[in-house]
């Protein structure tokens, strides 16, 4: 049965049995057992991760042809607050962080995108921050915010400008992702994070931005 949701992802890469799940997304070596056996481990446990049974008291901040956008805030229901725990895990462990321990965990707020298939294939954790520093120019004109002081490889300017709000994590599901979801995610936050007003691009920071992370960010605020 498993091999029937496996995919050769492209040319290139056929030479190393490379695969994609179609269900988890995981790519991996199925000539390999050990790789074999990873893969089983992560299928399990990710899609149980991302499955969304429906909560008797939901915030659905947004509504679309293709899915719909929860807001958890940190007071919610308990079994709320556990399905956000486990979506981030699983995105740490995408992201290769540690866990971050939020500034100030009772203004988190949480964003999931629930797909019709009722799974969360889209997450954005934000908080407010005060200042970001501008991540600089790279030879491509690429421009965005870092929250933090520039862990990765982007060099940024010392020099703090004011900012309302940090997105500490964005994800989309490997096999969701250029459906413009993140975009979706994030204008949903602009309008919802502060009451009354719609934030700009100015206003918003992303925090340790991956290489996938800036690609975005610079294409979403230039736009
Ligand atoms: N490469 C080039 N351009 C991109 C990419 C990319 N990988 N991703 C997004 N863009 C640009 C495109 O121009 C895109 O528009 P188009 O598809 O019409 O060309 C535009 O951004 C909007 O993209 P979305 O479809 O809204 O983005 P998506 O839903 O695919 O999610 C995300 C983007 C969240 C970065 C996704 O690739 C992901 O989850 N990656 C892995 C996790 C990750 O690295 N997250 C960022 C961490 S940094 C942080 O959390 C602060
Ligand atoms: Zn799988």
């Amino acid at each position: 049965k498993e091999s029937k949701d496996q995919l050769v992802i492209d040319a290139g890469q056929k030479h190393f049995g490379a695969t994609m799940c179609k269900s988890c997304g995981m790519i991996y070596a199925a000539s390999s057992p050990e790789d074999e056996m990873q893969h089983v481990q992560h299928h399990h446990r990710f899609l149980e991760g991302i499955k969304y049974v429906g909560w008797k008291k939901e915030r659905v901040v947004a509504e679309f042809w293709d899915g719909k956008i929860v807001l958890v805030l940190p007071r919610d229901p308990s079994y709320a607050l556990r399905k956000v725990e486990d979506v981030q895990e699983l995105v740490d462990n995408e992201l290769g962080f540690q866990q971050v321990v939020s500034q100030c965990p009772d203004k988190t707020k949480t964003f999931l995108f629930i797909s019709d298939e009722k799974r969360v294939v889209g997450c954005l954790i934000a908080e407010p921050i005060k200042q970001a520093f501008r991540v600089l120019s790279e030879p491509t004109g690429a421009e965005s915010l870092s929250s933090k002081e520039c862990p990765r490889a982007w060099q940024c300017s010392n020099v703090p400008v004011p900012a309302v709000c940090g997105i500490s994590r964005i994800w989309v599901f490997r096999l969701k992702r250029r459906k413009r979801i993140a975009r979706r995610l994030v204008d949903t936050l602009r309008n919802c994070f502060m009451f009354g007003c719609f934030l700009s691009t100015d206003e918003i920071a992303f925090s340790d931005p991956t290489p996938d992370g800036k690609l975005f960010a610079t294409k979403y605020c230039n736009t």
